[in-house]
């Protein structure tokens, strides 16, 4: 109607004015930096170029480049959906039957810690979640010391983890340059020097993003010496089997450690090894003194969680505690992590074979040597940055890649564009 549209226009100024009232909220923020990681595969998806290989992200592909469902995965999704469970709220340390089984996984099944009770295991939202209730713990009660010491390099989540859980970071000598492996006497001499209760970050394998880990004889020193100097040892295992594909070998640092009497804390994720990426299935364990100390962190475990996310979701903690507690599924869990441990063992070979094969006189055995999901190459960020813009092929800044990503059909494209940048 005529007489509505010129009333509309009359009010038109007055509707203007309030408008730009409202959009002043946020006039200061500043614009971000995309993640590092998590940026990558932002800018991958943008690429039209048909040849492009995403090898930023650590998620595991099959030799076709798909993502991988883990066939136990997908037997105990039947399972579960069969019994038409109920919905309700979980209760805020998790689901118990797969608090036990994630904690027995990590320790093993005789371990005397989880027979006397002085663990506490709290289901978490993945690695990066429990990594970030540990860090939340430690800022409200290791109120001693609050320098967390991070292997140099480090996972890039790690340092905003920390920071924002108000500790503050320091880091100590890991990564040699030089021989692309483990900096041991670096190591030593460098934690040596840590302030007595201090946090020192370890990486339990297949360190994450070099691919380096210590030998079990260097663990053992390593052990020694943050006994000797007292330091509270926090362990992030993000990819049990990943590294030999046998879970318990992968473990053996942190049995070990327990084993000297540490009371260590410990994150886990069940990301990479079922493959339950965004399922969000983690947990974080407290070694205490005793089974009544152990109470005790409980409740307050229970006390931070509570007011973050009140509680966790059960799906994947149901798939993972299915696996875990299902002997069928359980051994042909143990197969596929073999598996897929085993096809990224093999494509680090086809990679030096097909650098070889392109002409380079490189050096490249660190790429054998370095295990799990990650190979530290050495690249530079310009060939880093001339491999993305030339040849489509993703990675972060600091030259890993994600060897999970690497298949038999893009091996040779991935060779192809390295001995161009590096020759
Ligand atoms: C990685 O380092 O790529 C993975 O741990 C995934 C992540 O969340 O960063």
């Amino acid at each position: 109607h005529p007489c509505n549209i010129s009333g509309w226009l009359l009010m038109l100024p007055h509707r203007l004015s309030s408008m730009s009232i409202s959009v002043s909220w946020w006039s200061e923020v500043q614009m971000g930096p995309p993640d590092p990681i998590l940026g990558v595969s932002e800018a991958y998806k943008r690429d039209t170029n048909p040849k492009k290989i995403n090898l930023g992200v650590g998620a595991y592909r099959d030799d076709q480049g798909k993502p991988y469902v883990l066939s136990c995965v997908r037997k105990a999704e039947a399972q579960i959906a069969a019994k038409k469970l109920d919905k309700e709220y979980l209760a805020i340390g998790g689901l118990g039957d797969f608090t036990k089984a994630c904690a027995k996984l990590a320790l093993g099944d005789d371990n005397e810690v989880i027979k006397s009770g002085r663990n506490i295991t709290v289901q978490t939202i993945s690695g990066t979640g429990s990594l970030r209730i540990g860090a939340n713990f430690l800022s409200r009660f290791h109120t001693e010391a609050r320098d967390v010491y991070l292997p140099k390099p480090s996972w890039g989540n790690h340092t905003p983890i920390f920071r924002d859980a108000g500790m503050q970071l320091k880091a100590y000598t890991y990564y040699d340059p030089k021989t692309c492996g483990f900096d041991f006497q670096g190591a030593l001499n460098d934690i040596s020097k840590i302030p007595e209760k201090s946090v020192i970050m370890l990486h339990a394998c297949a360190h994450n993003p070099t691919g380096v880990d210590p030998r079990p004889e260097q663990w053992k020193e390593i052990a020694d010496l943050v006994k000797k100097r007292n330091l509270l040892v926090f362990f992030d295992m993000a990819y049990q089997g990943f590294a030999s594909g046998d879970i318990d070998r992968d473990a053996w640092a942190v049995r070990y450690f327990i084993e000297q009497g540490h009371n260590i804390v410990l994150s886990q994720s069940f990301a990479k090894n079922m493959g339950l990426y965004g399922e969000r299935v983690g947990g974080f364990t407290v070694v205490c003194k005793d089974a009544e100390e152990a109470k005790r962190v409980e409740s307050q475990l229970k006390i931070l969680i509570r007011p973050i996310y009140s509680n966790p979701p059960m799906n994947g903690a149901r798939i993972a505690a299915t696996i875990l507690n299902t002997p069928d599924l359980y051994k042909e869990w143990l197969g596929e992590v073999h598996g897929m441990a085993n096809r990224i063992i093999t494509m680090r070979e086809l990679l030096v074979a097909n650098l070889k094969k392109e002409g380079s006189t490189r050096n490249w055995k660190h790429v054998i040597d370095q295990i799990g999901m990650f190979c530290f190459t050495g690249l530079k960020p310009e060939q880093v940055e001339r491999l993305t813009k030339e040849f489509s092929i993703y990675m972060t800044k600091d030259g890993r890649i994600s060897m999970a990503g690497v298949t038999s059909g893009n091996v040779g494209y991935l060779a192809q564009g390295i001995h161009a940048v590096t020759k």
